[in-house]
């Protein structure tokens, strides 16, 4: 029996209130929940993977904006003002790869210049009204993109998928998740073949998590077993999420899924990605000018409390790959479905 998951972020009380999240680094062993009470208890936990996923880093800033400046509201507005520039500049210092984060922080001050004579008693409450707007849109993408992408999935079989692009990693029900629980939802019988995702096991801990909670089978493989997988016919599609995708379709996202679209290019399998239009960036051309996230090198040296790799060894982690347009078969939208994956057909859908 399917057990219904807490959500993922939750904004507790009103003006102030507080964020409460799952602390996704505890998962799967334990399950905890935290609130973010100061602006730098939401970065740390967007910095330290407490909370992860490209639109849940968005809802995350959105509601850590609120947070920034909840406490500024007897001040004069030129004050407000410069605490919320001040609060916007910080969070989006805490990650760079995933566009929903700058995406999410722009909207919020969009909303403070539109209501540029209101006192800031004013401002604030429209905020808070704009980030559960964020948040209550998140939502409603994911389901619009899992209804969109039940088409693309077989109606038996296996589908590989990296990293988490599930509820964990939204407000809603996830983008490539989204899709193969309302696949699972229409009778489709799927089995979810989910890589580790090294070197912080993203698949492992959250995907299969996710997916057991939901009733979905599901296999935890190492990442360099997806060649195998693929070779002996266990997978007939692959779906993964995005943290950014450029205007001609070259989508960034958790370093290795350019390999594994490689291989189901070498294996003739289709290989889609599931991403909202918040994920979207249109004023990078091409996936060169994605700006990779580089994490410490403790997370591959000294990963689950164990040391791998000698001391003065050099490690070099960065966290997300680009996979090129051409190796794309679709983006799976929450407006509809992109395909074949060219600059027109992104500009087409989204928006140029
Ligand atoms: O480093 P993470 O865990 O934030 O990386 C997450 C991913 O790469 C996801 O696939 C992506 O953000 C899409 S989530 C719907």
């Amino acid at each position: 029996m399917p057990v219904s998951i807490p959500r993922t972020l939750s904004w507790i009380g009103d003006l102030p209130g507080k964020l409460r999240m799952i602390d996704q680094t505890r998962l799967p062993a334990e399950f905890l929940e935290i609130d973010c009470e100061t602006v730098e208890d939401v970065w740390e936990a967007i910095k330290s993977l407490r909370v992860r996923g490209a639109p849940a880093i968005g809802v995350s800033a959105a509601y850590g904006t609120v947070i920034g400046v909840q406490g500024e509201i007897a001040s004069s507005r030129e004050q407000f003002d410069q605490k919320l520039s001040a609060v916007t500049d910080y969070l989006a210092s805490s990650r760079p790869t995933a566009v929903n984060l700058f995406w999410a922080l722009e909207r919020m001050k969009q909303v403070a210049s539109s209501f540029a004579d209101a006192a800031p008693e004013v401002v604030a409450a429209r905020l808070l009204a704009e980030a559960r707007s964020i948040d209550q849109e998140d939502r409603n993408m994911c389901t619009a993109i899992g209804q969109h992408g039940l088409s693309l999935m077989p109606d038996e079989g296996g589908v590989l998928t990296h990293c988490n692009a599930g509820g964990l990693a939204t407000a809603g029900d996830g983008t490539a998740l989204s899709v193969l629980f309302a696949a699972a939802a229409a009778g489709k019988k799927l089995h979810v073949f989910a890589d580790e995702t090294r070197p912080l096991l993203q698949g492992a801990r959250l995907t299969s998590w996710e997916l057991q909670q939901r009733g979905v089978p599901v296999t935890v493989i190492c990442d360099s077993m997806a060649a195998l997988v693929m070779r002996q016919k266990k997978v007939q599609a692959v779906i993964t999420g995005a943290d950014r995708i450029a205007a001609n379709g070259d989508a960034a996202n958790k370093v290795g899924t350019y390999s594994i679209a490689v291989l189901a290019k070498a294996h003739g399998i289709p290989f889609y990605v599931a991403a909202p239009s918040s994920t979207f960036d249109r004023s990078l051309p091409t996936g060169d000018g994605i700006p990779i996230e580089e994490r410490s090198r403790d997370e591959i040296s000294h990963g689950f409390g164990r040391q791998t790799v000698p001391d003065g060894v050099d490690v070099w982690n960065p966290a997300f790959d680009v996979t090129p347009a051409e190796l794309i078969n679709a983006i799976i939208t929450e407006r509809g479905v992109i395909e074949p994956v060219t600059a027109e057909a992104v500009a087409a859908m989204i928006g140029s």
